[in-house]
Order: C-alpha cells, then structure tokens, then sequence
C-alpha cells in the first residue's frame, strides 16, 4: 500500500506541473464564481458547463442579481443542462445567502453544507477553492482515483463503500497545509480523475501513482471502481402535443418538482385518445399527425415520447391559464425548455415556419 503521507506531496507536485489552470472558475477567491461553477459541475462536463457559466455570470454577476431575479429567468438560462433542481437549489441559495448572509457565503463546510443544493463533498470544494480551508472532497472522480490507487473494492455508492472512502480521504489531506496547497491538492484530486485517471481507458503511464496503485499493478483497471449492481430501467410512455396556431405553439408550465421541474414544455398524455381531447380542449382539430419518436434516458426510467402535431385556428387566448401560453416559434429561446423537447421543435421548425 502506498505511503500515505507521500499521496499529497505527489499529488500536489503533480498538479502544479500537469494539471489544469486556466478554467473559468480558477485563479479566483470569489466564493460566489465558485460556488456557481461547483454545482454546475455536479452532474455535467467541463466543456457542457464552460458557456452556460460564462452566460450566467453576464447575467448574474454577483449572488445578489441572482436572488433578485425571478426564478423564470434562472430556469431559461439552465435550460440543457439537466437535473434540473440544481437550478431552483441554486436560487434558493443564492437567496439565503443574500438575505441571511449578507450576501458572503459563509467559510466553513459545516455551514456551507446547511445551505440549498451543497452536499458535504460540494461545500468542502467551495471551502478549499474559496477560503483554502482544509476539506475533504469526496466526488465520482475522487472515487475512482481512491479505488484504483488503493484497491477499495465495492460499488462506491454503497453506503458502507462510501463511508470507508471518506474516512480514507481525511486521512489523506496534507497536514497543516499552506491555503495554496489545499487548492493544488484539491484540483489535483479532481484533474487526475478528470484527465488521467479516467473511467474508459486510464493513462496510467502518465500518472504519479503509477508505481503504487492496485488497479496498475494489479491490471484491475476495468475492475475499479466496481460497477454499480445491474437493475433493470423502467420505460416510460408519453404522448406530446405540438400544437400550432400560425406561429406559436402551445406551452405548458410543468409542476415545480419532478421532472423537468418548473420549465415549458409541450402538453402531454399518457395515450393517444386523451391527446386528441387536450388538443380539442385547447382550440384544436381532431387529427393530429404522428411525428417521429424520441427517447431519453433519466436517471431511474427512460422516457419513449411519441410527438403529435396538431392545427389550432383562432382565438388561441382562450382556455389559458398561468401555466400555459402560445410561444412564437421564433422566440422559444427565451423559454426555459427541457433538452429533449427543444430537439424535438428545432426538427420541426424548419417545416413550421
Ligand atoms: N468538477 C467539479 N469541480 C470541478 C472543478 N473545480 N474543476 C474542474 N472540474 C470539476
């Protein structure tokens, strides 16, 4: 097993060498630019999360703009990058720490991690980037690099993979370390799972591990991490209505949790016969033409959408509500609309239109 006390050391020579400098969110303090590109960063890629950062802080410059705007124009500016409440835990945050803060995140991970959407291992990022404090990360890449390096066997999601593994990182931090080594060992540990240490095919001729680490020596990369234990995802059926009254088309406000919490998207049913009747009810004839299925992949199910396109004339205002509205095709942009759906209209529009 690996010295212990030489990981950080290794780690953060490593680093300062070999590892990434010049994103977005590096080279500042500004706990607010941190704390926006780590929950960007959760569940999507660098270079999914550079241009939707870059447009948020034009947008929101500071955590005070951004709890100031209506959660509409948060949602909008989200739109594609998924989960969806990360989004409305990011305005609630931003609110708390604008209004019970005094709009400065608070520097201990204790304290960060009370606030909206930051996990433990999400406040110990903000605190070591932003205040250089010294704090454990535990992310999916953390994991990796800690089950090949050191052979912890067990699917890191496991409850009881989980804990060893965070008692194992602590046990990792370099001691009473300068703020600016924090920072490098904490990039480190994410560069390496991110660059070298990868789940496919690791560059294990380029890692400072090498030497040392179970999974190289042992030829056991394909075997860490374990895989999570297979279960089989669900389908889900449902029916979509792209309803067209001259240029606009009919959007519906979904209910603020579940999927695609809170964005517009098109009306839905669960058949084709209750379809036909939510087209009627809005203004609409009885056929409707069958566009080409879709699919997407959630998490726990997979969603099979079967699109329909339907003709309504006149009168488009009545039968509305807070929770629907014609959008001009030309500016379904400025909705907040779940990836799949907007794929969907952006094949249509230029036969729309
Ligand atoms: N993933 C999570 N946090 C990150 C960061 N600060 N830099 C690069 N990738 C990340």
């Amino acid at each position: 097993m690996l010295a212990l006390t030489d990981f950080s050391a290794r780690l953060i020579a490593w680093q300062r060498i070999h590892g990434r400098h010049d994103l977005p969110w590096q080279n500042t303090r500004d706990a607010y630019r941190i704390w926006l590109s780590e929950i960007m960063l959760q569940q999507t890629q660098v270079s999914t999360v550079i241009p939707y950062y870059a447009r948020f802080l034009e947008r929101f410059p500071t955590v005070t703009t951004l709890a100031d705007a209506p959660i509409d124009d948060v949602m909008a500016l989200w739109a594609g990058l998924g989960y969806y409440s990360r989004a409305r835990n990011l305005h609630r945050c931003a609110q708390v720490v604008a209004h019970e803060h005094g709009g400065a995140f608070p520097e201990t991970v204790d304290a960060l991690a009370e606030l909206p959407g930051i996990g433990r291992s999400t406040a110990a990022a903000i605190a070591s980037f932003a205040f250089g404090a010294r704090a454990t990360i535990l992310d999916g890449n953390v994991k990796r690099v800690l089950a090949r390096v050191f052979g912890v066997d067990g699917f890191p999601g496991e409850k009881r993979v989980e804990n060893a593994m965070w008692t194992l990182a602590e046990s990792l931090l370099p001691d009473a370390a300068e703020k600016e080594d924090v920072t490098a060992y904490t990039q480190g540990l994410m560069d390496l799972g991110a660059t070298l240490c990868v789940r496919g095919k690791p560059d294990c001729a380029r890692c400072p591990f090498a030497p040392d680490c179970v999974a190289n020596v042992e030829g056991r990369q394909r075997e860490l991490p374990a895989a999570r234990p297979k279960k089989a995802v669900p389908t889900r059926n449902t029916w979509m209505l792209v309803l067209k009254d001259g240029d606009s088309i009919l959007l519906e406000k979904r209910p603020p949790t579940g999927i695609w919490g809170g964005l517009w998207s098109l009306p839905e049913a669960p058949d084709e016969a209750t379809l036909v009747a939510v087209a009627q009810n809005f203004g609409g004839e009885a056929h409707l033409e069958r566009l080409a299925p879709l699919s997407h992949t959630f998490t726990h199910f997979k969603l099979q959408i079967e699109p329909r396109l339907g003709q309504a004339s006149g009168a488009p205002a009545q039968a509305m509500d807070a929770a629907t509205v014609w959008a001009p095709l030309s500016r379904i942009d400025s909705f907040g609309v779940p990836a799949p759906v907007r794929k969907l209209l952006d094949a249509l529009t230029g036969s729309l239109i």
